[in-house]
Formats: structure tokens, C-alpha cells, sequence
């Protein structure tokens, strides 16, 4: 069996005394579509974080591609949440897309041509064509959110990891966002985390609850109190 590319074992974590995840375990395989939810505070960031070694457990291990996530960072896109950001900050949004392949910046501070061809090819794909020299900060929120997915994707990482992506967008842009998404399924090992459980239901091979432990659900067994949001205490079977 290939090794998976997401592994999580017996891992806990805590900021200081407020503990996050407690012995969570779980895989995520080649290629697959994940959708991640669970209530306010359960973990979801936090595992993300994890995954990309921008915070260690306490105990327990995670490994990415069979590694120390560290190792593999550039193998990663990803998405942020995004609470507020500095509408004045003075960035194109060619700009904001290209700084998803510092990594290839020479020594003389200066891209290789083909990232910014890239660039271009990205922003039409996801639909911000002609987009390429406004301002970042004058893009509405699921513009803005477009232009993060392509940045994401300018070092054509083997995995995306998406954090609310469609946190205040309005739902034309959100269905237009997980549609392009979807267009990548097969291509991309995808975790999405979402609390428009509608959204993604459909086509995610997966679903894994964060509440401080993981429950990893296949979308025909997901209970209907999920998809309005509602979540069992924890220790409660998920599928009740
Ligand atoms: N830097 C931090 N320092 C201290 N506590 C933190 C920090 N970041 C998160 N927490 C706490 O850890 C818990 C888990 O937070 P996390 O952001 O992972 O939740 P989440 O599942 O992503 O929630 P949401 O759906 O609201 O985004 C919360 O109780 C949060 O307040
Ligand atoms: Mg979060």
C-alpha cells in the first residue's frame, strides 16, 4: 500500500494550558479530496499548522509525504484564513500571486520569466484575468480569495491545503470557487476545510470532523445535524 501523504498519529497539542487535539489519528491517500469540518475552536487551523511544521505536537507525530513536514513545505500550497487584511497595502495582485514562488527568486532578487507567465496562466484559470495590476486590496472577498488559490498554486505543489476559502464570499463566488477546485480532484491531494457543509458534500471523497479528536466520515454517512451545522458533544458517535 503506498505510504499516505498525510499521517497523523496519536498526536496532541495545546496552546499553553488550553488543550487542542487529543490523540488524534488519521491519513489522508494520494489524491484525495477532504473535506474538514468540526465547530468554532475544534482544531481545524491548528491541524493545518501542523501539517505545514509551523507548529509542533506535544506529543504524538505527524508526517507529510513520509516526512518531517518541514522537509516538504515546498510540496504545499496553501490557503490561509483570512479574518481582514490591509486594504491599503500597496501590492498588485500580480504581485500577491508571485510571491507563491519565492523560492525561485535569484540572487539578484529578480523571477525567472516563466513564473510570471505563470502567474498569468494561473489568474485566468481561476478567473482574474485582466486582474493582473489592481491593487490587491481593491479585489472583493472572493476575488481576493481567488487570487490566494492561485498563489498557492504557483509552485504546483502535490498537496493544497485550504483554510475557509470561501469565508465571506457571496454564493456565486463560492460555487465558482469550489467548482475550480473540484476541477482539480485527481490532481492534487486536496483538505479543505469549510463550514458550508452543503458545499462540498457532493464531491469530496471524505469527511474528517475536527473536534479535538478526528472522526473520518464518508459523505453518504454523514449525519443530517452535521450539514446544518450542528455537532455532537464530543464522544458522541458521529454518525447517530
Ligand atoms: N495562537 C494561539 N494561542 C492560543 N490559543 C490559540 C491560538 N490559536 C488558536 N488557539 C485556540 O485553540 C483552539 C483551536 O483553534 P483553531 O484555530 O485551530 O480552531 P478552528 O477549528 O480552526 O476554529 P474556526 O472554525 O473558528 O476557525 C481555540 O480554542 C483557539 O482559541
Ligand atoms: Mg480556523
Amino acid at each position: 500500500m503506498p505510504s499516505p501523504i498525510v499521517n497523523f498519529n496519536t498526536l496532541s497539542f495545546s496552546y499553553g494550558s488550553i488543550e487542542v487535539l487529543k490523540n488524534a489519528s488519521f491519513e489522508v491517500g494520494s489524491g484525495e479530496y477532504i473535506g474538514i469540518i468540526g465547530p468554532n475552536g475544534g482544531g481545524k487551523t491548528t491541524a493545518l499548522k501542523l501539517m505545514l511544521g509551523f507548529l509542533t505536537p506535544l506529543r504524538g507525530t505527524v508526517k507529510v509525504l513520509g516526512k518531517d513536514p518541514s522537509f516538504v513545505r515546498t510540496q504545499m500550497g496553501y490557503v490561509p484564513q483570512i479574518n481582514a487584511y490591509d486594504k491599503e497595502f500597496p501590492i498588485s495582485v500580480l504581485e500577491v500571486v508571485l510571491s507563491g514562488s519565492l523560492s525561485k527568486l535569484s540572487w539578484f532578487g529578480t523571477l525567472p520569466r516563466e513564473e510570471k507567465k505563470r502567474a498569468y496562466s494561473l489568474l485566468k484559470e481561476v478567473g482574474l484575468e485582466g486582474f493582473e495590476e489592481r491593487p490587491f486590496g481593491s479585489l472583493s472577498g472572493g476575488q481576493a480569495q481567488k487570487a490566494m488559490i492561485a498563489r498557492a498554486l504557483m509552485c504546483d505543489p502535490k498537496i493544497l491545503l485550504l483554510d475557509e476559502p470561501t469565508a465571506n464570499v457571496d454564493p456565486q463566488s463560492e460555487e465558482a470557487i469550489f467548482k475550480y477546485l473540484s476541477s482539480l480532484k485527481g490532481k492534487k491531494t486536496l483538505l479543505i476545510v469549510t463550514h458550508n457543509f452543503d458545499a462540498i458534500i457532493h464531491n469530496v471523497d471524505r469527511v474528517l470532523c475536527f473536534q479535538h479528536k478526528v472522526s473520518s466520515i464518508l459523505p453518504r454517512d454523514v449525519c443530517e445535524h452535521f450539514a446544518i451545522g450542528m455537532y455532537h458533544p464530543t464522544g458522541e458517535n458521529p454518525h447517530g
